[in-house]
């Protein structure tokens, strides 16, 4: 890939940068942020590193929201964080007219990118991306169900003490609290966990994972997470770049698979070089199918108040 730009220069569009350059996964990247110095310093502190970790992508930084000009990938970040006691549904106000400006921004200079985006609440944000821009699914989604089942994923491990590079994780739904574990799909060496967690220990996990965030962000108490998230972005753009038709938890808009339309959730995806070309559409029990509707519901609140702004 030629060109990714990054708006927001925060934290999770820092790390995101580093982990992208690190993985020589770009010729060139460029940090947009209303903050120039920290836009500018930021890029010119990871470029820095490039004889260190051995990568050709150039970094630069800027306000401008030109610099986005000929991106094919658009990764949003930017926006505010929320704060302990805060859910993410708190910070959508603040956030809208946020992502209102950087969309005009790459309807007017790129209109042929990808957009990814980060920014909670991430599947109400996705959403109006898409009806604010207009361009098809295929090219506006957001990131949530990778880091959910990371989180999930390094829990299991923890638990376990097996080997992360056997375990699979899936996490589907909205990015909160009521985010939908598919247990059934969550493996040990393709084998179900319930073979090696004893039940009330797979509950804790499904707990911790929900509030993953939420711990992190009580920890640190002034920064949510960020280098989970970024690597988090950073498998979705590698999936997109090397073309790899991976099936990936993605905020996507629904057009009926789910029994859902005009509504942006997470669910199995295929991203590409083109991005998502499919939705998986997995049978679900009875209790998954009640724990998706729930966290639907959540979302449709969000919408709701969306359409009401
Ligand atoms: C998280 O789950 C910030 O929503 C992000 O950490």
């Amino acid at each position: 890939m030629n060109k990714i730009t990054i708006v927001g220069a925060g934290r999770v569009g820092e790390s995101t940068a580093q982990f992208l350059a690190a993985k020589n996964l770009c010729s060139e990247i460029v940090l947009l942020d209303i903050h120039k110095g920290v836009a500018v310093g930021t890029a010119l502190d990871i470029q820095e590193v490039s004889p260190l970790f051995q990568f050709d992508t150039r970094l630069t930084g800027g306000v401008d929201q030109a610099l986005m000009a000929d991106s094919e990938l658009i990764i949003i970040t930017a926006g505010l964080p929320r704060k302990p006691g805060m859910s993410r549904s708190d910070v959508l106000a603040s956030n809208i007219p946020i992502m209102d400006g950087i969309i005009d921004g790459a309807i007017k200079y790129a209109p042929n990118a990808i957009l990814l985006f980060v920014t909670n609440p991430v599947d109400v944000i996705t959403y109006h991306a898409f009806i604010k821009t207009g361009w098809p699914r295929s090219r506006v989604f957001g990131q949530a169900g990778v880091l959910d089942s990371s989180r999930m994923a390094s829990f299991i491990a923890m638990e376990t003490g097996y080997s992360i590079m056997d375990i699979y994780a899936m996490v589907l739904g909205g990015h909160g609290d009521t985010m939908v574990p598919m247990l059934r799909y969550c493996t040990i060496a393709g084998i179900p966990i319930e073979k090696f967690i004893a039940k009330e220990k797979i509950e804790t996990i499904v707990e911790r994972t929900r509030n993953g965030g939420t711990e992190i962000l009580a920890l640190r108490k002034n920064s949510s997470a960020y280098d989970a998230p970024a690597a988090s972005i950073v498998e979705m753009v590698d999936a997109i770049v090397h073309n790899r038709n991976r099936i990936l938890p993605t905020v996507c808009l629904l057009e009926g698979e789910y029994g859902h339309e005009d509504i942006a959730i997470g669910v199995p995806a295929v991203l590409g070089k083109s991005g998502i070309t499919d939705i998986i559409e997995l049978d679900m029990n009875e209790t998954e199918r009640k724990m998706f509707e729930h966290s639907a519901s959540l979302v449709r609140e969000d919408l709701a108040l969306l359409k009401a702004m």
